[in-house]
């Protein structure tokens, strides 16, 4: 693999990701910008790894071109720490040094462990680039984490740990297939539920922590079924994908799922508690009073009659979502009584919403965790509890 080292002040602890990953039995092919250069010895790397180190495009000693040989030789790129400015350049597919060079050229996976002050990565110029890069799909974002920076500000921008990164790396080199031969239920996105041809009640949820599960389970070797309320989201590869609208389509849709031998339903959709008593074959008409008054008739709660179901059985692995405003441990505990499920993750409403990143709290048996990361890290945390649970 090659590891490339950007001028960030984490820096310092790209050498003990290298040791991780010799000690892993890899064999790490150092690379390092100009900057680094000011922040970590080109010896220090050259010396763990017994590898030269690469910094120059134009390095005379070099026959060929150094970008595409050094492409051929390494099954994974990873750039820890990705600074500010090399995002943007890889955000924007510039080959301005050798580092950008390989980074386009190399086939394998790409590993980022972005690291910069708080106020640099919440900058709308780096979330941009950020976007862009997620949007392409090509690399893999580690971190960063909420934590304190060089600076001694706390704030997400602090590298992930060397520990973190060397096994998302060996992840990514070797693919992870520990859902292998299982089949995973996905619910996701909001149910809407019909007034009329024209209207519906829905809720804010835009399916994206649901297919980033879908996506991370399928990638660990997982047949996945997502069944999905109304989203503006590509299927992700590999995920037979169910489209429906209302609780009870949402009902059907993952009994028929759950019969075909599950093994974990993760039900990460955010289903209407009610519907409309009545649904009109035709548009309402407005009527003459300044009010409207609908009734409603509640929806079955699709997850605790599972987990009713299901009673002492130990499958499918059950994990619910709580989205709170308040409360949350106290209100996660509750699902995970009343629901019978084995995890609950819980997140406050302001955070979860849209975005691709999130704050969640694991609450389970044992003491609540919580974790901070892009959907997709706490996606593939979540699938890490559900591997364990099936263990
Ligand atoms: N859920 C469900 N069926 C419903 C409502 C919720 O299966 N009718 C599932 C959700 O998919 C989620 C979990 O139950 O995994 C918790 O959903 P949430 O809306 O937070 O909880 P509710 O049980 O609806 O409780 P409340 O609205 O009172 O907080």
């Amino acid at each position: 693999m090659a590891l490339c080292v950007a001028g960030g002040i984490a820096a310092y602890k790209a050498p003990q990701v290298a040791r991780l990953l010799l000690a892993d039995g890899a064999r790490v092919l150092p690379l390092m910008t100009r900057s680094a250069q000011r922040f970590v010895g080109a010896v220090t790397l050259s010396g763990l790894c017994n590898e030269p180190v690469r910094d120059d495009m134009w390095d005379p000693s070099f026959a060929g071109e150094l970008h595409v040989a050094l492409a051929a030789q390494a099954d994974c790129v990873a750039v820890v720490p990705t600074t500010a400015d090399l995002l943007a350049r890889l955000a924007e597919g510039r080959a301005d040094d050798l580092v950008t060079a390989l980074c386009l050229v190399a086939r394998g996976p790409l590993v980022l462990a972005p690291a910069m002050h708080p106020r640099m990565w919440s900058h709308p110029a780096v979330a941009r680039n950020v976007a862009t890069l997620r949007a392409d799909g090509r690399a893999t974002l580690i971190g960063p984490v909420f934590g304190a920076v060089a600076s001694g500000e706390e704030g997400v921008g602090r590298m992930s740990e060397p520990e973190e990164i060397a096994a998302a790396i060996v992840r990514a080199c070797v693919g992870r297939r520990d859902l292998a031969g299982r089949h995973v239920v996905v619910s996701a996105g909001p149910t809407v539920e019909d007034l009329d041809p024209v209207r519906f009640l829905g809720n804010r949820s835009t399916g994206k922590m649901g297919f980033a599960v879908a996506a991370a389970a399928a990638d660990r070797g997982a047949r996945v079924t997502l069944v999905t309320g109304p989203v503006h989201l590509p299927t992700p590869p590999g995920c037979a994908r169910v489209d429906v609208r209302g609780a009870l389509a949402m009902q059907a849709a993952l009994d028929a799922a759950l019969a075909d031998e599950a093994d974990a339903l993760v039900m990460a959709a955010a289903v209407a508690d009610h519907r409309p008593a009545e649904v009109s074959p035709h548009k309402t008409k407005k009527t003459e009073g300044d009010t409207l008054t609908l009734t409603l008739v509640k929806n079955p709660d699709l997850l605790a009659a599972i987990g009713a179901r299901r009673g002492d059985a130990r499958r499918p692995v059950l994990v619910g979502f709580a989205v709170e405003t308040a409360d949350l441990e106290a209100y996660a505990r509750k699902k995970l009584a009343s629901k019978r499920v084995d995890l609950v993750v819980g997140n406050l409403a302001a955070h979860g919403f849209g975005g691709d990143d999130d704050e969640v709290l694991f609450v389970d048996e044992g003491p609540a965790r919580s974790l901070r990361g892009s959907k997709r890290s706490i996606a593939d945390a979540l699938l890490d509890d559900v591997v364990r649970r099936l263990a």
